[in-house]
C-alpha cells in the first residue's frame, strides 16, 4: 500500500484535499497534516467536520506570522514528520505558504513531491502565491495541472517529466456538492436573501487588503451596487477595513457576515445574480455554477473562465467594478477546460502506477 503525506493549512485545500481524500482513502494510507497556517473555527474546523474529512493526524498549529518565520515553522515541522512517516508520496495542493514549506521541506528527502494546481502562474511576482507556485513546481516530482494552458506554462518553464493534466479537484468537489447543499443549505434564510437576488462577494488578497486605496475603491463600489452585496469576510480583511477606519461604513452597506462553511458558500454562489471576488477557486466555482463573475484583481491564473465571458477582470477600479456589476452580460456558451469532474480519480491512478514503477525498479536494481 502507498503511504500518502498529505499537506493542508488553508481554507481552499481543505476543499481539494477533500475530493482526492475521498478517492485515497480505501485503496492508500493517507496520513494528513494541517500546518494550522488557518486556525480559526470557520476557517478550519467546519470544512472537516461538513465535509467528512478525517482528523488531521498532526497539527504544527504553525498560525500566523510573517512570511518567512512561518514557512520556516512549518517547513521545520514537516520535515520532522516526513522523517517519523517515511512516506512514499508528498502530496501538495495550491500555492499557499503550506505549499511551499511541504515542497522544500519533501524535495530535500526522499518522497516523491506531487503538486495538485500545477502550472497555473498569475506573472506577478508581488504575489506571494506567485512565488510559492513557482518553487513548488520546480521542486516536483508529479505535477498535476488542471488544464492544457497550465500544462503548456510547465513546458515553457522546461518542466515536461512528470506532467498528468487531470482536470480541476474543485471542479469534482462542487459537482458533489451543489446538490447536497441545494437541499441541505438554509443560509438564504438566515442570511434573509432571495435567490437571484444578491451579489455575493469576497476579497481577501493582500494586494487588495493591504492596499487602503483598492480597499476604499472596492468598499465603495460594492456599496453601489445594483442588489444587495453579501460579503462573508475573511479575518485579514476584517483586520483591515477596521485598521483603516472603513469597518462601519462596510457593515453598514454591505451584508457583512462571518465566514460560512462550504456547502453554505457552494448555495451562495449558485444563487447569486453575480460574484465579485478576488479569490482564485471563487472564480472557478462561480463558472462552473453558471455564476457571471467580476474578479476585482489586474490578472487571473484562471484565464479559460475569462476566455467565454463569464468571468472578467476589473482591478481594483470603482468605476470598472460598478459597471461590470450592472452591464447585462450575454454569455455564450461555456467551454469545459477543466475537465469532467474526474480528477481526483485520475491523481490517485497517476501516483498509483508512479510509485508501483518505482517500487520494480528498486527490486530490479536489488
Ligand atoms: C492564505 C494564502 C492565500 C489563500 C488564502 C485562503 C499564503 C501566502 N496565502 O491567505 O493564498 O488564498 O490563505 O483563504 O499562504 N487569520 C485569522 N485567522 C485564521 C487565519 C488567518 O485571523 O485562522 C488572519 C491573521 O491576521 C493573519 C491573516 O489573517 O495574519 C492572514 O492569514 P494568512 O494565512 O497569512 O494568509 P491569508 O490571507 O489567509
Ligand atoms: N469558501 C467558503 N466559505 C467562505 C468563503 C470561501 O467555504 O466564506 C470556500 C470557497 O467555496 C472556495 C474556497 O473557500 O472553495 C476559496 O478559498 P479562498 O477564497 O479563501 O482562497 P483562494 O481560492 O483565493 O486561494
Amino acid at each position: 500500500m502507498t503511504s500518502i503525506l498529505t499537506i493542508v493549512g488553508a481554507r481552499p485545500q481543505f476543499i481539494k484535499a477533500f475530493a482526492v481524500s475521498k478517492e485515497l482513502q480505501s485503496t492508500h494510507n493517507e496520513t494528513i497534516v494541517h500546518t494550522g497556517q488557518h486556525y480559526d473555527e470557520e476557517l478550519s474546523d467546519v470544512f472537516f467536520e461538513e465535509l467528512g474529512i478525517p482528523e488531521p493526524d498532526y497539527n504544527l498549529d504553525i498560525g500566523s506570522d510573517s512570511h518567512g518565520r512561518q514557512t520556516a515553522a512549518m517547513l521545520e515541522g514537516i520535515e520532522e514528520i516526513i522523517e517519523t512517516e517515511e512516506p512514499d508520496i508528498v502530496l501538495l495542493y495550491g500555492d499557499t505558504n503550506s505549499t511551499l514549506a511541504g515542497a522544500i521541506a519533501a524535495s530535500k528527502i526522499d518522497p516523491v513531491v506531487a503538486h495538485v494546481e500545477a502550472g497555473l502562474r498569475s506573472y506577478n511576482r508581488e504575489m506571494p502565491e506567485e512565488i510559492n507556485r513557482v518553487l513548488t513546481d520546480h521542486a516536483s516530482d508529479l505535477l498535476f495541472p488542471p488544464s492544457e494552458s497550465a500544462a503548456d506554462t510547465l513546458e515553457q518553464e522546461g518542466i515536461t517529466e512528470g506532467v498528468h493534466v487531470v482536470g480541476d479537484v474543485m471542479y469534482d468537489a462542487i459537482l458533489w456538492a451543489r446538490d447536497v447543499a441545494e437541499t441541505e443549505s438554509d443560509v438564504l434564510e438566515r442570511v434573509g436573501i432571495e435567490e437571484g437576488d444578491f451579489i455575493l462577494s469576497t476579497v481577501h488578497r493582500a494586494g487588495n487588503t493591504d492596499d487602503p486605496d483598492r480597499l476604499e475603491s472596492i468598499v465603495d463600489a460594492l456599496s453601489n451596487a445594483p442588489f444587495p452585496v453579501v460579503l462573508p469576510v475573511h479575518p485579514r480583511t476584517e483586520n483591515r477595513l477596521r485598521e483603516y477606519g472603513m469597518w462601519e461604513r462596510a457593515t453598514s452597506e454591505l451584508e457583512v457576515i462571518d465566514p460560512v462553511g462550504y456547502l453554505d458558500f457552494v448555495r451562495l454562489i449558485d444563487a447569486s445574480e453575480r460574484v465579485a471576488t478576488d479569490s482564485g477557486g471563487v472564480q472557478k466555482e462561480a463558472f462552473y455554477l453558471d455564476t457571471p463573475c467580476v474578479t476585482m484583481r489586474d490578472e487571473t491564473e484562471w484565464i479559460e473562465t475569462m476566455e467565454s465571458g463569464w468571468n472578467v477582470l476589473v482591478g481594483a477600479d470603482r468605476e470598472q467594478i460598478e459597471k461590470e456589476l450592472r452591464v447585462n452580460r450575454y454569455l455564450e456558451e461555456k467551454p469545459t477546460p477543466y475537465g469532467d469532474g474526474t480528477a481526483a480519480e485520475a491523481i490517485v491512478a497517476v501516483l498509483t502506477e508512479y510509485i508501483g514503477e518505482k517500487r520494480m525498479e528498486a527490486v530490479e536494481d536489488a
